[in-house]
């Protein structure tokens, strides 16, 4: 049995405001409902970027400062299907650039199956998967003296507090040189109207994809969760830019957990916090980097202006 995820939950189960880590939605259920998710009419932010990267692929290669006789390495953090990152490649590949591309993720399914992938779209493209947590496999790069570019898509920092997007920003910075660039999308702050619905679908996808951390903890640490019992609750407070995912108790309840040996008690109402996405501006960002020494270059935005993929360099 997972050790970390049995003591993870504990923790946020056992606190005055109970909380659950977001990390544990990805199972291969999760997974599967995060594809449904990206593509629901509701959920603007994957065809945002990709709009980006389909239409703006020439500004995002000039904002890199790459050139096609200089060798460099296109990193990718958390690297998924790789649908938006191929629009790039395919443009890289077709001006001559000269590059080798190396997706990082924690899932060696993940990656053998975008490698698959891109070696029968794209054949001469040199892949190099590095399996593992992204600092230590971007401290093994540390050694190539190659430029660096780092992808880091689909505003999954959004998920960090600030606290630990400056934590990991800062990381991300101490690995890289002078001169390197990262390309980091998030999802804008705009108004409710548009980013509550991402999070609160009329299908119902994103409420399954959230209550189903309950039908992992039930059948991996042996729980008695009534699925029905609880509801999904999205907020979104615009002037912080935060979108919060709450899972609620409709009644006063008992849940034992086996691999605990513990009951938990939920009172009726009471929320349990299960993800933060937060949005961001020039301002926010700055002030995730202020102690790095990564500096925002420029930003290109979707046709809609919904969401920004800023360019850093490592000064
Ligand atoms: C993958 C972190 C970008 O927060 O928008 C989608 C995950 N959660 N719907 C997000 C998610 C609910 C998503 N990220």
């Amino acid at each position: 049995m997972n050790t970390k995820f049995k003591n993870d939950i504990n923790e946020g189960l056992s606190k005055l405001s109970k909380t659950l880590p977001s990390k544990y939605f990805y199972d291969k259920i999760g997974d599967a409902l995060f594809v449904k998710i990206m593509n629901l009419p509701e959920y603007y932010l994957t065809k945002a970027e990709f709009d980006i990267f389909k239409n703006q692929t020439k500004n995002i290669i000039s904002s890199l400062g790459i050139k096609p006789d200089t060798y460099f390495e296109l990193i990718e953090l958390g690297a998924g299907d790789g649908t938006k990152t191929k629009e790039l490649l395919k443009v890289l590949l077709s001006e001559n650039f000269k590059f080798e591309y190396l997706p990082i993720d924690i899932s060696i399914n993940a990656l053998n199956n975008l490698e698959a992938n891109l070696n029968n779209e794209l054949p001469d493209l040199k892949v190099t998967k590095k399996q593992g947590d992204y600092f230590s496999v971007l401290d093994s790069l540390k050694t190539s003296k190659h430029p660096k570019v780092v992808l880091f898509l689909g505003s999954n920092i959004g998920n960090m507090e600030d606290e630990r997007a400056k934590n990991f920003t800062l990381s991300l910075s101490k690995s890289l040189n002078t001169n390197d660039r990262i390309l980091l999308g998030v999802d804008l702050i705009k108004s409710k109207d548009i980013v509550l619905p991402a999070y609160n679908d009329k299908t119902g996808v994103t409420k399954t994809f959230n209550l189903n951390l309950l039908n992992r903890i039930n059948k991996e640490l042996d729980a008695n969760f009534s699925i029905e019992d609880f509801s999904h609750q999205p907020e979104y407070i615009e002037k912080e830019g935060i979108a919060r995912s709450y899972i609620v108790s409709n009644k006063d309840q008992d849940v034992f957990i086996g691999a605990l040996n513990k009951t938990f008690h939920f009172k009726k109402a009471e929320k349990i916090h299960t993800e933060i996405s937060r949005k961001y501006n020039d301002t926010v960002l700055n002030s995730i980097l202020e102690n790095s020494q990564l500096k925002i270059v420029t930003k290109l935005l979707d046709s809609k202006a919904y969401f920004a993929d800023y360019i850093i360099i490592k000064t």
